[in-house]
């Protein structure tokens, strides 16, 4: 398949997906606008249609609340979803906008990436409206991740629950939840294999096998774990100090570190002094990266908030570093080293979400093994910023390899290429189109 075939492919998915002024990432499984998946799509949607990509971040800000907080999930009003908007009753919250529903929780910010990436395609006065439009919205959700999440100014985002980091069941995230996380009755129903119930609710299950899901096990805990923070109304103050299942998320602080960068080309672009109180913020996000290092496996990892310890699991996190671009030039030489080790990260369709050597992998499921081309993405802009332009460029075209072999598919399978997870997903399109055109 050629360029033009494979566009038109990806095109015809974001004109499926799209609700007019937001898109879904995949119509069936996933019904509502959701945080990154929105901020990836308005990467790709500039190539297309430049308004088109500038309304997708603004419908995002409609559901910020009035703490600053960007939720993950904006929910789709149609009566047929009553059900997830109930799940989460964000109504609950005094801080949650009225006219619409949403989740009570974040995931990675990407918003400021997304404004920019928009920013490049437009000409000076035009980039300085598009960016006043913004700015405003992205300040105050920055402001909020540091006064929320970070209460003690360690200069590192704690993260109240899975889907905040967007890696739902990436193995820091499901170690935890086993050590620390598993209310007995769970573990009841895993001893007496009652975790079939499960899957008479689920409604992923029912469009994507289950081996290429988390477990009905996993599933009830992190449900469960819903409700802890739907009881205490989504405040922070009030579950950070109660909580055992509160990490600082390598992931989600490798993307604020960007975000950061982002924030302030925006600020400066329209003249605008971002406060010195966040400005100090962002610079302890920097250095606190390195308290995430490990000297004896050479890696960074996730850490628990309670006990401050590293979750000494690699994941496609790991090589996330290299997007955040704060780390040193030795550093990253190490991490290329991983990149490049065929049993770990160099499969035959790179780059798995954790390495072959983990003992979690499995090329099947969801966060613990399959390639996804969002991540394959944010590892591409980290390496050319780190000069590693040959690796960039075989990430590149391998990806757009997997995709047109395999389809817009949600992830795949590293070792064979075969595709999983939803059909038709946008975010597989949308930056494909940015990979065949930036
Ligand atoms: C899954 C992914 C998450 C994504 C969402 C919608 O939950 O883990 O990252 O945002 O689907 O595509």
């Amino acid at each position: 398949m050629n360029d033009e075939e494979l566009l038109e492919k990806a095109q015809a998915v974001l004109k499926q997906n799209d609700r007019h002024k937001w898109t879904v990432p995949a119509g069936d499984l996933y019904p509502h606008q959701w945080l990154w998946d929105s901020c990836f799509i308005a990467i790709g949607l500039r190539h297309l249609n430049i308004e088109r990509a500038q309304t997708e971040l603004r419908s995002l800000l409609c559901g910020q609340w009035s703490n600053g907080m960007l939720p993950n999930m904006i929910f789709s009003s149609e009566n047929e979803h009553r059900q997830h908007r109930e799940l989460w009753r964000s109504y609950i919250s005094p801080y949650a906008p009225h006219k619409v529903a949403t989740s009570g929780i974040t995931q990675p910010p990407l918003l400021a990436e997304a404004a920019v990436c928009i920013g490049q395609k437009l000409k000076l006065p035009e980039r300085r409206t598009w960016y006043r439009q913004i700015y405003p919205g992205l300040l105050r959700y920055h402001e909020w991740l540091y006064a929320d999440r970070d209460p003690h100014g360690e200069g590192l985002i704690i993260l109240i629950h899975p889907y905040e980091s967007g890696l739902d069941n990436s193995p820091p995230w499901i170690s935890e939840l086993r050590k620390h996380n598993f209310p007995w009755w769970i573990g009841l129903i895993e001893k007496l294999h009652l975790d079939g119930v499960a899957s008479l609710v689920r409604r992923d299950t029912r469009h994507v096998p289950p081996e290429q899901r988390m477990s009905n096990v996993e599933a009830i805990a992190y449900w469960a774990a819903i409700h802890r923070l739907r009881r205490k109304a989504y405040n922070s103050e009030a579950i950070l100090p109660r909580s055992l299942f509160l990490l600082e998320d390598l992931a989600f602080n490798c993307i604020l570190i960007r975000a950061n960068v982002h924030l302030q080309t925006i600020a400066k672009d329209i003249g605008h002094t971002i406060p010195e109180n966040l400005l100090q913020k962002m610079q302890r996000s920097k250095l606190a990266l390195e308290q995430l290092w490990d000297e004896s496996t050479s890696q960074y990892y996730s850490r628990s908030f309670v006990g401050h310890k590293l979750i000494t699991e690699p994941t496609i996190a790991t090589l996330l570093p290299l997007y955040a671009g704060n780390i040193s030039k030795e550093r990253a030489e190490q991490l290329i080293k991983l990149l490049r080790d065929k049993k770990k990260f160099a499969l035959k369709w790179p780059i798995p979400s954790v390495p072959q050597t983990s003992s979690f992998f499995n090329p099947f499921k969801y966060w613990q093994g399959p390639t996804w081309i969002n991540t394959n993405w944010l590892i591409i802009d980290g390496l050319k910023r780190y000069g590693f332009n040959k690796e960039a460029e075989e990430l590149r075209s391998k990806s757009l390899e997997l995709v047109a072999n395999s389809g817009m598919y949600e992830y795949f399978n590293p070792l064979t290429g075969q595709p999983s997870g939803a059909s038709n997903f946008s975010w597989t399109a949308a930056l494909t189109i940015d990979l065949i055109k930036s």
